[in-house]
């Protein structure tokens, strides 16, 4: 091929690939004007944000509790500290708690059961600190809340004893106040029945209960601002066209839980919909303290994520973030027709001072008007080209101070971007995105065995090269039919099979397949499981037939189990086999996991698990014992060259 052809194509593929990535980072992060809503609110410019304390409440999001029989002793007390202190010093008009309300998990951190003291210790937590009387509390289901539950009307379901909300499924709940009605609407994708842990960690919402949202999302029209609330975040929700982001998309804000920070890896979990909707992921109580603050200040919407007991909190809700506006939802021109900068400011000990700045330029210290409220008159004028940065630092009596910062503008043409990884998370199907690697993980596999099995045999010549030796171990075990059957039945089977069978809820039969969950009649569409199913393939199916390919290829060379660590280079045979028992240690592992997880009958029926240990023992004794007549013929050939 002439060498500049060579190069154009890699250049063409160089700009495909540039091309997916940027229509990828457009479509989880997109930027510029927002798509108009159907229904657009008539934004008036007035009332703006001025020197009182009027048309303003907040309130506060708290996720992900976990509170724990087992783990964790400090997290009930701490909670109990938050119902009282935070809560009686930030004094907000509602709370959201959005689902995880108990661990339920049993002892060895494995398996799943609703633990009844658990349920106690958070209603006693409710009523010694008298949160209830104090503020509007609204605690809703996570998944962790319906697991092994067979039915709503079980006893089991102690969601409906002890919670403070009590009633399954979604709602509309309005906060109304003197300057206007304010829609909170709980999106409840918990699976019913509830299987255990861990294939209960999608959410599923069926078409009756999206007609169920779509009518609650209309009731709300004529409210100020709508609010939606739900465990999960819309990328872990499995729901029929047209989507819940669709169905959801006059909601200025979406607020979840579920991810926790992924670990510590996402910090920040913020994204935001086409349509505007913010989808705001919140730290977990469980292991990092997290909490919420979100205010809605002449109805423009702002929030500050924060840690229990970091005093003093601070929340700049005019002018707010650049990042975190919505022209669809928010009456944005209010920030420039407002006479005052608006901060929040609480502490337990007084507020010394709250010191605003602009662009590095101090403007001054914000006066208190009463509550949390501090107020700094500005000339909103001054600012309204371009980007700006505001920072306001509070101080407290006690010398703890703490710095809020962000970007503000004006100019209605003005955006930012959210990053792409946060984005993605929320935003992406993944389900969908687990359904097509699986897919092509077990298609690249099936692949290689069919090719190999009937691509002529390789004519061998003098020392053959690593990748002829690799097509060459391909070639043996793809046309040595123990082998060849078995991993193509492996293959299909991972996608086709039940992978066990047992008490997915005690008590309660099902079976788990790659394509979904079948428990009590019911069929739970497949999600977390074909992440699973990738692990699986990725990690032992093709590892395994790769290891068989290289025992194989031994053989053929005229080695015996015996004998090859003499005859192979040593350095080379050892870490290969311990490779191998590394990955096979895992399966193991995966049977008493799912022995804890699912219980005996699983633990058993499992031929994805338990039987695949026993028949990889036998698989790898016959490699090194068996005697087909086509290995025979591959080792003729292959002694034949080593001879010539
Ligand atoms: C809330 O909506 C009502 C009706 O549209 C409006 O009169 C009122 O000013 C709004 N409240 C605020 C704080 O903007
Ligand atoms: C949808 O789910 C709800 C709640 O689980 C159930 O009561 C209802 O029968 C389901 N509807 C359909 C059409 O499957």
């Amino acid at each position: 091929m002439v060498p500049i052809q060579a190069r154009m194509q890699k250049v063409a593929a160089g700009l495909v690939a540039a091309a997916v990535i940027a229509l990828l980072l457009d479509w989880y992060s997109p930027s510029g004007p927002q798509q108009p809503l159907p229904h657009a609110r008539s934004f008036a410019p007035e009332p703006a944000p001025g020197a009182e304390e009027n048309n303003l409440f907040w309130l506060v999001q708290v996720s992900d509790l976990h509170i724990s029989k087992f783990r964790d002793p400090g997290r009930a007390p701490d909670f109990e500290k938050f119902c009282t202190e935070t809560i009686d010093v930030i004094q907000p008009a509602l709370v959201l708690v959005t689902g995880d309300l108990t661990d339920a998990k049993t002892k060895d951190n494995i398996g799943s059961d609703q633990v009844e003291v658990e349920w106690q210790t958070y209603q006693t937590i409710l009523k010694r600190s008298k949160v209830m009387e104090k503020t509007k509390w609204i605690d809703i289901k996570g998944n962790h809340d319906a697991f092994n539950i067979p039915s709503l009307d079980s006893v089991k379901n102690y969601y409906r004893k002890y919670s403070a909300w009590r009633k399954d499924g979604s709602f509309h709940y309005i906060h109304h106040t003197s300057f206007g009605k304010y829609s909170f609407i709980c999106a409840d994708a918990t699976l019913i029945p509830g299987p255990k842990r861990p294939y209960n960690f999608f959410g599923i919402l069926n078409a009756s209960q999206m007609e169920e949202l779509l009518s609650l999302a209309a009731e709300s029209h004529d409210s100020n601002h709508t609010i939606w609330l739900g465990h999960y975040p819309t990328s872990t929700i499995i729901s029929p066209s047209p989507g819940i982001r669709m169905v959801m998309r006059s909601a200025t804000a979406y607020l979840c839980g579920h991810l926790h920070t992924l670990g510590g890896l996402m910090p920040v979990l913020h994204a935001q919909h086409h349509h505007g909707t913010l989808e705001l992921e919140l730290g977990d109580w469980k292991d990092n303290r997290k909490f919420r603050i979100l205010a809605f200040d002449h109805d423009l919407f702002s929030f500050a994520d924060l840690d229990f007991e970091t005093w003093p909190v601070v929340l700049v809700t005019n002018p707010k973030p650049l990042l975190y506006s919505s022209s669809a939802h928010e009456p944005l021109q209010r920030i420039l027709n407002s006479t005052h900068i608006r901060i929040l400011a609480f502490s337990p000990s007084p507020i010394k001072f709250v010191k605003v700045s602009i662009d590095g330029i101090h403007l001054g210290d914000a006066l208190h008007v009463s509550g949390p409220l501090y107020v700094l008159q500005w000339s909103p004028q001054s600012y309204s080209q371009g980007f700006h940065q505001i920072n306001v630092t509070v101080q407290d009596a006690s010398d703890k101070s703490t710095t809020q910062l962000h970007t503000f503008a004006m100019e209605e043409n003005l955006s930012l971007k959210f990053g792409f990884f946060p984005s993605w998370l929320l935003l992406a199907d993944l389900y969908i995105w687990a359904r097509v690697a699986f897919a092509l993980v077990v298609i690249i596999q099936i692949a290689f065995l069919i090719i190999f099995r009937y691509l002529g045999r390789p004519a061998l010549k003098g020392h053959p090269t690593r990748a002829m030796q690799a097509s060459l171990s391909l070639h043996i075990l793809s046309k040595t039919n123990l082998f060849y059957y078995f991993f193509l039945l492996l293959s299909l089977y991972t996608v086709l099979g039940p992978w066990f069978i047992g008490e997915i809820i005690d008590g309660h039969m099902g079976a788990c397949f790659s394509f979904g969950v079948i428990v009590d009649g019911h069929f739970f569409q497949g999600s977390i499981t074909f992440l699973v199913g990738i692990l699986q393939v990725m990690f032992f199916n093709i590892p395994l037939m790769a290891y068989l390919c290289w025992c194989l290829f031994l053989r053929c060379q005229g080695n015996c189990f015996g004998s090859h660590l003499h005859n192979v280079k040593q350095y080379h045979a050892v870490p290969v086999h311990l490779a191998m028992a590394l990955l096979f240690s895992w399966q193991i592992y995966s049977c008493f996991f799912l022995l804890q997880t699912y219980g005996a009958m699983a633990f058993f029926l499992s031929p994805l698990r338990t039987w695949i240990v026993g028949l990889t023992l036998f698989l790898v004794y016959r490699s090194w014992t068996m005697n087909s007549s086509t290995l025979k013929t591959f080792i003729v050939q292959i002694k034949n060259n080593q001879s010539s």
